[in-house]
């Protein structure tokens, strides 16, 4: 057997050949569950990911304040929390549906990591983050604009909320009109939306956005 072919059961080319047709939530868990040991390493090395940093540079230019409260909504390894800390923030927790995941992010300095399943909401109460982030989340097969409505619940009003969404499902997962509503019913406003470099190595792009809430 070649090697690609033995690798497809490897996490990260289950991610790359992800059916987004089938049951998404019980596929993501076993990819990310197979992927969680090599997430870290592939992320830097095969993939050349820079949306973490990118996505918190974006909120430090957005909230000076390093004692805010921060939910990192699809936390994963924690990631986004090394960068957070390496940026002075110093109070953030974490959620993601796969324990796998989570179980390399305490070492990052979260405050708190919370289980989720699929399509449940947030255990978050209302208005009760200053900023929510949420980074290679809404991507192909993962969470589509509906997942909006979670981010705006959890977050305070005149909040922020960071959000990456991969290229490839802009305009298939109707991101842009999701976004221009919630513009227009007065619920967020866009501070920031720029097509940026997310996955280097393979060259793809994310449009990164930061909405402040109403
Ligand atoms: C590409 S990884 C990104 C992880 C981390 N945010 C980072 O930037 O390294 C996507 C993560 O989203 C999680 N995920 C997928 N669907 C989710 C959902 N509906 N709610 C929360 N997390 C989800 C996966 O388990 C996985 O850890």
């Amino acid at each position: 057997m070649s090697d690609r072919k033995d690798s497809k059961t490897h996490g990260i080319d289950k991610y790359h050949h992800f059916d987004d047709s089938a049951d998404a939530g019980g596929q993501l868990k076993s990819v990310y569950a197979d992927w969680a040991d090599a997430y870290d390493d592939d992320n830097d090395n095969k993939l050349g990911t820079v949306s973490q940093p990118t996505t918190v540079a974006m909120l430090a230019r957005h909230c000076q304040d390093k004692d805010a409260v921060i939910m990192d909504v699809g936390c994963g390894t924690g990631l986004v929390g090394m960068h957070l800390k390496t940026a002075g923030f110093s109070i953030y927790d974490g959620t993601d549906i796969s324990a796998e995941m989570m179980s390399h992010a305490q070492k990052h300095g979260y405050r708190k990591l919370l289980d989720l399943e699929p399509g449940q909401p947030l255990r978050a109460d209302d208005a009760s983050y200053d900023a929510t982030l949420c980074v290679g989340v809404f991507t192909h097969g993962h969470l589509g604009p509906e997942g909006f409505d979670e981010l705006i619940r959890i977050t305070k009003p005149t909040g922020l909320i960071c959000f990456t969404v991969n290229e490839g499902v802009w305009e298939s997962g109707k991101f842009e009109a999701a976004i221009t509503a919630l513009s227009e019913s007065q619920t967020w406003q866009i501070l920031e939306q720029e097509k940026r470099d997310y996955m280097v190595n393979e060259g793809v792009q994310a449009f990164y956005i930061t909405a402040q809430k109403r």
